[in-house]
């Protein structure tokens, strides 16, 4: 997607019978079309095969330090409740009611004590995920319910460098370990355990697609026309950087 006209796929988006008599998409071309980035059904397919898969940064340990202390994020389209248990480890689940799947904690981060109650039935869980109280349990459930069974869904969760907590929904994804193995060296130099969050500003959430940070942060290309004033500073206007040997950011006109 740089512009360049050899080695061109023609970006054709699927038919989809619904948009017939719309607005015809642009002329198909090898250049990025504004359904690949604003589509629903792309972005939800994301939030699936690239976010529920990946390893994400859920928050800080600042924020989990005694028993009951939470913190909310979201997995894709998931959200997501870390906990800090009464043995010192931090355990992740759904952030969902097992009874009519409602949201359990909504702040950023807190602490819930030694349990979390869902504000639709009270439901109510211990910290470590499992049910431990339900209203009317005899008169809604006159043969019984296994409590056992209706416990907060667990996630993966786990810490890098001592400080950053993660978060994965796949148990298919590789250890954390392993997935942050190509960084571990670079990313250990700056000694982030020994950081202090500056900015306490919990959970922006900012309405844009992900793709469109994504594509900005490797777009050179609009520099010099977008922030111009920065043009008499800049020594050239084709820079490339590298991180372990491939390019990290392009979008400009090569030289070769
Ligand atoms: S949805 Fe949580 S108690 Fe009903």
């Amino acid at each position: 997607m740089t512009g360049r006209t050899d080695e061109q796929t023609v970006r054709v988006r699927p038919r989809n019978p619904e948009t017939d008599g719309l607005v015809p998409d642009p002329v198909a071309s090898s250049l990025l079309q504004p359904w690949e980035v604003w589509g629903q059904e792309r972005f939800d397919l994301e939030m699936t095969r690239v976010f529920a898969r990946s390893w994400l940064l859920l928050g800080d340990l600042e924020d989990l330090q005694e028993p009951g202390d939470f913190i909310t994020a979201a997995i894709g389209h998931q959200p997501v409740v870390v906990i800090r248990q009464a043995d010192g480890s931090i355990r992740g689940f759904l952030n969902n009611c097992r009874h009519r799947a409602s949201g359990l904690a909504f702040e950023p981060a807190g602490n819930c004590g030694k349990t979390l109650t869902c504000l639709y039935h009270n439901w109510t869980y211990s910290i470590d995920g499992l049910l431990v109280g339900i209203p009317d349990r005899q008169r809604m459930y006159p043969d019984g319910i296994p409590t056992e069974s209706y416990g907060l869904v667990p996630i993966r969760v786990a810490v890098g460098w001592e400080k950053i907590v993660f978060g994965c929904l796949s148990y298919k994804a590789p250890s954390f370990e392993e997935w942050v193995a190509p960084i571990m060296d670079r990313w250990s130099r700056y000694n982030i355990q020994n950081m202090s969050r500056f900015d306490r500003q919990l959970d922006p959430v900012y309405g844009i697609n992900w793709k469109v940070f994504a594509e900005n942060v490797n777009d050179d290309l609009h520099v010099r026309f977008v922030h111009n004033r920065l043009n008499s500073i800049r020594d050239q206007l084709d820079i490339q950087i590298f991180q372990d040997k491939r390019t990290s950011r392009g979008y400009k006109p090569l030289n070769d």
